[in-house]
Protein backbone atom coordinates (compact mmCIF):
# COMPACT_ATOMS: atom_id res chain seq x y z
CA UNK A 1 0.00 0.00 0.00
CA UNK A 2 1.58 3.45 -1.00
CA UNK A 3 0.93 6.12 2.08
CA UNK A 4 0.77 9.29 1.13
CA UNK A 5 1.22 12.52 3.60
CA UNK A 6 -0.78 15.26 3.21
CA UNK A 7 0.00 18.32 3.81
CA UNK A 8 -1.82 21.90 4.60
CA UNK A 9 -2.39 23.43 1.30
CA UNK A 10 -2.52 27.50 2.03
CA UNK A 11 -4.97 28.84 -0.39
CA UNK A 12 -5.82 32.59 -0.49
CA UNK A 13 -8.95 34.00 -1.46
CA UNK A 14 -8.49 37.59 -3.18
CA UNK A 15 -11.00 40.55 -5.21
CA UNK A 16 -10.13 40.09 -8.31
CA UNK A 17 -7.23 39.07 -10.81
CA UNK A 18 -5.22 42.02 -10.11
CA UNK A 19 -5.09 41.25 -6.70
CA UNK A 20 -3.95 37.70 -7.28
CA UNK A 21 -1.42 39.11 -9.71
CA UNK A 22 -0.40 41.67 -7.09
CA UNK A 23 0.46 38.96 -4.55
CA UNK A 24 1.77 36.19 -6.73
CA UNK A 25 4.37 38.55 -7.61
CA UNK A 26 5.35 39.04 -4.29
CA UNK A 27 5.84 35.37 -3.65
CA UNK A 28 7.76 35.16 -7.54
CA UNK A 29 9.91 38.04 -6.14
CA UNK A 30 11.14 35.94 -3.23
CA UNK A 31 12.39 33.61 -5.39
CA UNK A 32 14.16 35.71 -7.94
CA UNK A 33 15.80 37.21 -4.80
CA UNK A 34 18.02 33.66 -4.57
CA UNK A 35 21.32 33.47 -5.51
CA UNK A 36 20.58 31.38 -8.66
CA UNK A 37 17.01 31.37 -8.80
CA UNK A 38 15.08 28.71 -11.13
CA UNK A 39 11.51 30.09 -12.33
CA UNK A 40 8.79 27.09 -13.51
CA UNK A 41 6.23 29.05 -15.35
CA UNK A 42 2.79 28.43 -16.83
CA UNK A 43 1.22 29.69 -19.85
CA UNK A 44 -2.49 30.12 -20.79
CA UNK A 45 -4.34 33.30 -19.77
CA UNK A 46 -4.54 33.34 -16.20
CA UNK A 47 -0.70 33.99 -15.58
CA UNK A 48 -1.07 36.78 -18.01
CA UNK A 49 -1.42 39.58 -15.48
CA UNK A 50 1.31 38.17 -13.36
CA UNK A 51 4.15 38.65 -16.72
CA UNK A 52 2.39 42.12 -17.49
CA UNK A 53 3.57 43.13 -13.72
CA UNK A 54 7.28 41.34 -14.10
CA UNK A 55 7.66 43.41 -17.59
CA UNK A 56 6.68 46.79 -15.40
CA UNK A 57 9.13 45.38 -12.45
CA UNK A 58 12.06 44.70 -15.41
CA UNK A 59 11.28 48.19 -16.83
CA UNK A 60 12.00 49.81 -13.78
CA UNK A 61 15.00 48.13 -13.01
CA UNK A 62 14.53 44.84 -11.56
CA UNK A 63 17.35 42.59 -12.96
CA UNK A 64 16.56 38.99 -14.17
CA UNK A 65 19.80 38.47 -15.14
CA UNK A 66 20.53 35.61 -12.58
CA UNK A 67 17.48 34.17 -13.46
CA UNK A 68 16.88 30.54 -14.99
CA UNK A 69 13.53 29.20 -16.16
CA UNK A 70 11.16 26.24 -17.65
CA UNK A 71 8.44 26.17 -19.49
CA UNK A 72 5.81 23.55 -18.37
CA UNK A 73 5.19 22.20 -21.76
CA UNK A 74 4.41 22.78 -24.69
CA UNK A 75 2.28 21.32 -27.89
CA UNK A 76 3.68 18.81 -29.98
CA UNK A 77 4.58 19.43 -33.71
CA UNK A 78 4.41 23.77 -33.07
CA UNK A 79 7.50 25.18 -32.89
CA UNK A 80 9.19 29.04 -31.68
CA UNK A 81 8.06 30.23 -35.52
CA UNK A 82 4.45 29.15 -34.42
CA UNK A 83 2.46 31.73 -32.68
CA UNK A 84 0.24 29.81 -30.72
CA UNK A 85 3.35 27.87 -29.44
CA UNK A 86 4.35 27.99 -25.73
CA UNK A 87 7.66 28.85 -26.98
CA UNK A 88 6.46 31.85 -28.88
CA UNK A 89 3.96 32.74 -25.86
CA UNK A 90 6.29 32.70 -23.17
CA UNK A 91 9.12 34.58 -25.46
CA UNK A 92 6.26 37.78 -26.45
CA UNK A 93 4.87 37.67 -22.68
CA UNK A 94 7.99 37.15 -20.73
CA UNK A 95 11.22 36.21 -21.75
CA UNK A 96 11.83 38.86 -24.26
CA UNK A 97 10.60 41.60 -22.67
CA UNK A 98 12.66 41.32 -18.95
CA UNK A 99 15.87 40.36 -20.91
CA UNK A 100 15.84 36.58 -20.34
CA UNK A 101 18.21 35.07 -23.40
CA UNK A 102 18.35 31.86 -24.87
CA UNK A 103 20.57 30.08 -22.78
CA UNK A 104 18.81 31.59 -19.53
CA UNK A 105 15.33 29.56 -20.50
CA UNK A 106 14.46 26.18 -21.56
CA UNK A 107 11.02 25.24 -22.87
CA UNK A 108 10.29 21.72 -24.11
CA UNK A 109 11.41 21.17 -27.96
CA UNK A 110 7.56 20.38 -30.09
CA UNK A 111 10.09 19.52 -33.16
CA UNK A 112 11.85 17.12 -31.64
CA UNK A 113 11.01 13.41 -31.30
CA UNK A 114 9.20 13.90 -28.33
CA UNK A 115 9.81 10.81 -26.26
CA UNK A 116 13.86 11.36 -26.44
CA UNK A 117 12.86 15.08 -25.91
CA UNK A 118 10.52 14.43 -22.78
CA UNK A 119 13.85 12.85 -21.43
CA UNK A 120 16.30 15.31 -22.29
CA UNK A 121 13.83 17.92 -20.12
CA UNK A 122 13.73 15.95 -17.18
CA UNK A 123 17.47 15.75 -17.62
CA UNK A 124 17.46 19.35 -17.76
CA UNK A 125 15.48 20.62 -14.96
CA UNK A 126 17.41 18.05 -12.85
CA UNK A 127 21.03 19.23 -13.88
CA UNK A 128 19.56 22.89 -13.57
CA UNK A 129 19.40 22.05 -9.67
CA UNK A 130 15.27 21.51 -9.62
CA UNK A 131 13.14 24.36 -9.86
CA UNK A 132 12.44 26.53 -7.26
CA UNK A 133 9.08 27.93 -7.64
CA UNK A 134 6.54 26.51 -9.83
CA UNK A 135 3.87 28.63 -11.13
CA UNK A 136 0.16 27.04 -12.20
CA UNK A 137 -2.46 27.20 -13.89
CA UNK A 138 -5.33 24.57 -13.34
CA UNK A 139 -7.23 23.26 -16.38
CA UNK A 140 -11.44 23.13 -15.86
CA UNK A 141 -10.84 19.63 -16.04
CA UNK A 142 -8.49 20.26 -12.86
CA UNK A 143 -5.42 19.37 -15.04
CA UNK A 144 -2.02 20.64 -14.36
CA UNK A 145 0.41 21.58 -16.52
CA UNK A 146 -0.58 18.94 -19.52
CA UNK A 147 -1.75 16.47 -17.16
CA UNK A 148 -4.82 15.33 -17.85
CA UNK A 149 -7.10 13.50 -15.36
CA UNK A 150 -6.17 9.76 -14.71
CA UNK A 151 -2.15 11.07 -14.85
CA UNK A 152 0.03 9.40 -12.18
CA UNK A 153 1.53 11.41 -9.52
CA UNK A 154 4.67 10.13 -10.02
CA UNK A 155 4.58 10.82 -13.49
CA UNK A 156 7.94 12.49 -15.27
CA UNK A 157 7.92 14.95 -18.21
CA UNK A 158 6.41 12.98 -21.22
CA UNK A 159 4.59 12.77 -24.20
CA UNK A 160 0.83 13.47 -23.53
CA UNK A 161 -2.84 13.17 -25.45
CA UNK A 162 -4.81 16.72 -24.99
CA UNK A 163 -8.22 15.88 -23.38
CA UNK A 164 -11.60 17.22 -26.08
CA UNK A 165 -12.22 19.25 -23.11
CA UNK A 166 -8.53 20.98 -23.28
CA UNK A 167 -8.42 21.31 -27.14
CA UNK A 168 -11.82 22.70 -26.64
CA UNK A 169 -10.58 25.66 -24.47
CA UNK A 170 -7.33 26.22 -25.91
CA UNK A 171 -8.90 26.63 -29.12
CA UNK A 172 -8.84 30.15 -28.79
CA UNK A 173 -5.57 30.59 -29.08
CA UNK A 174 -5.52 29.24 -32.91
CA UNK A 175 -5.96 31.10 -35.64
CA UNK A 176 -9.45 29.88 -37.72
CA UNK A 177 -8.62 26.96 -39.71
CA UNK A 178 -5.72 25.70 -37.68
CA UNK A 179 -6.60 22.38 -35.49
CA UNK A 180 -5.25 22.45 -31.86
CA UNK A 181 -2.58 19.61 -31.67
CA UNK A 182 -3.67 15.93 -30.06
CA UNK A 183 -1.00 15.83 -28.26
CA UNK A 184 1.95 17.42 -25.84
CA UNK A 185 4.91 17.22 -23.72
CA UNK A 186 4.62 18.19 -20.45
CA UNK A 187 6.43 18.16 -16.82
CA UNK A 188 5.03 15.19 -14.97
CA UNK A 189 2.76 15.21 -11.75
CA UNK A 190 5.92 14.30 -10.39
CA UNK A 191 8.17 16.57 -12.12
CA UNK A 192 6.47 19.55 -10.54
CA UNK A 193 5.90 17.97 -7.14
CA UNK A 194 9.52 18.10 -6.99
CA UNK A 195 9.91 21.84 -7.33
CA UNK A 196 10.57 23.39 -3.93
CA UNK A 197 7.54 25.30 -4.13
CA UNK A 198 4.36 25.57 -6.29
CA UNK A 199 1.62 28.32 -6.55
CA UNK A 200 -1.35 28.23 -8.30
CA UNK A 201 -2.93 30.72 -9.84
CA UNK A 202 -6.87 30.23 -10.29
CA UNK A 203 -9.53 33.32 -11.47
CA UNK A 204 -12.56 33.50 -12.84
CA UNK A 205 -16.03 31.65 -13.07
CA UNK A 206 -15.41 29.14 -15.36
CA UNK A 207 -12.66 27.52 -12.31
CA UNK A 208 -15.22 27.28 -10.19
CA UNK A 209 -15.75 23.82 -9.76
CA UNK A 210 -11.42 23.49 -10.70
CA UNK A 211 -10.88 25.24 -7.62
CA UNK A 212 -13.28 23.36 -5.55
CA UNK A 213 -12.57 20.46 -7.05
CA UNK A 214 -8.49 20.93 -6.11
CA UNK A 215 -8.68 21.43 -1.95
CA UNK A 216 -12.36 19.80 -1.15
CA UNK A 217 -12.67 15.76 -1.66
CA UNK A 218 -10.40 12.96 -2.27
CA UNK A 219 -6.81 13.26 -3.54
CA UNK A 220 -6.91 11.46 -6.58
CA UNK A 221 -5.15 11.52 -9.91
CA UNK A 222 -8.72 11.77 -11.64
CA UNK A 223 -8.24 15.43 -10.53
CA UNK A 224 -4.75 16.02 -10.97
CA UNK A 225 -4.55 19.63 -9.11
CA UNK A 226 -5.58 17.46 -5.71
CA UNK A 227 -1.60 16.54 -5.97
CA UNK A 228 -0.80 19.99 -4.61
CA UNK A 229 -1.90 18.94 -1.25
CA UNK A 230 1.21 15.95 -1.32
CA UNK A 231 3.19 19.08 -1.63
CA UNK A 232 4.97 20.24 1.81
CA UNK A 233 4.96 23.94 0.44
CA UNK A 234 2.35 24.74 -1.85
CA UNK A 235 0.14 27.62 -2.21
CA UNK A 236 -2.94 28.68 -4.15
CA UNK A 237 -3.73 32.40 -4.78
CA UNK A 238 -7.92 32.39 -5.93
CA UNK A 239 -10.20 34.95 -6.73
CA UNK A 240 -13.78 35.80 -5.47
CA UNK A 241 -15.10 34.89 -9.14
CA UNK A 242 -13.42 31.33 -8.87
CA UNK A 243 -14.35 30.74 -4.65
CA UNK A 244 -18.05 31.41 -4.95
CA UNK A 245 -19.26 28.52 -2.83
CA UNK A 246 -16.52 27.45 -1.14
CA UNK A 247 -16.46 27.61 2.74
CA UNK A 248 -14.88 30.36 4.45
CA UNK A 249 -13.15 30.60 7.80
C1 LIG B 1 -0.20 26.09 -19.24
C2 LIG B 1 -0.75 24.89 -18.69
C3 LIG B 1 -2.19 24.68 -18.39
C4 LIG B 1 -2.95 25.96 -18.04
C5 LIG B 1 -4.43 25.66 -17.86
C6 LIG B 1 -5.22 26.90 -17.56
O1 LIG B 1 1.20 25.99 -19.38
O2 LIG B 1 0.00 24.01 -18.47
O3 LIG B 1 -2.31 23.76 -17.33
O4 LIG B 1 -2.41 26.51 -16.88
O5 LIG B 1 -4.94 25.05 -18.99
O6 LIG B 1 -5.16 27.76 -18.66
P1 LIG B 1 -5.84 29.22 -18.58
O7 LIG B 1 -5.02 29.96 -17.59
O8 LIG B 1 -5.70 29.76 -19.96
O9 LIG B 1 -7.23 29.00 -18.14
Amino acid sequence: MTVRREFCLRVEILRDPDAVADRAVEIIRETIALPAPVLGVATGHTPLPIYERLRELAATGLSFSHLRSFALDEYCGLGPEDAPSYHAFLQQELFGPVGLGPDQWHAPDGLAEPDAEAHRYETAIRDAGGIDLQILGIGRNGHIGFNEPGSAFDSLTRRVTLSEDTKKANKRDFPPGQPVPHEALTMGIGTILRARKLLMVITGETKISALSGAIMGPITPDIPATALRLHPDATILADEAAAVGLPRI
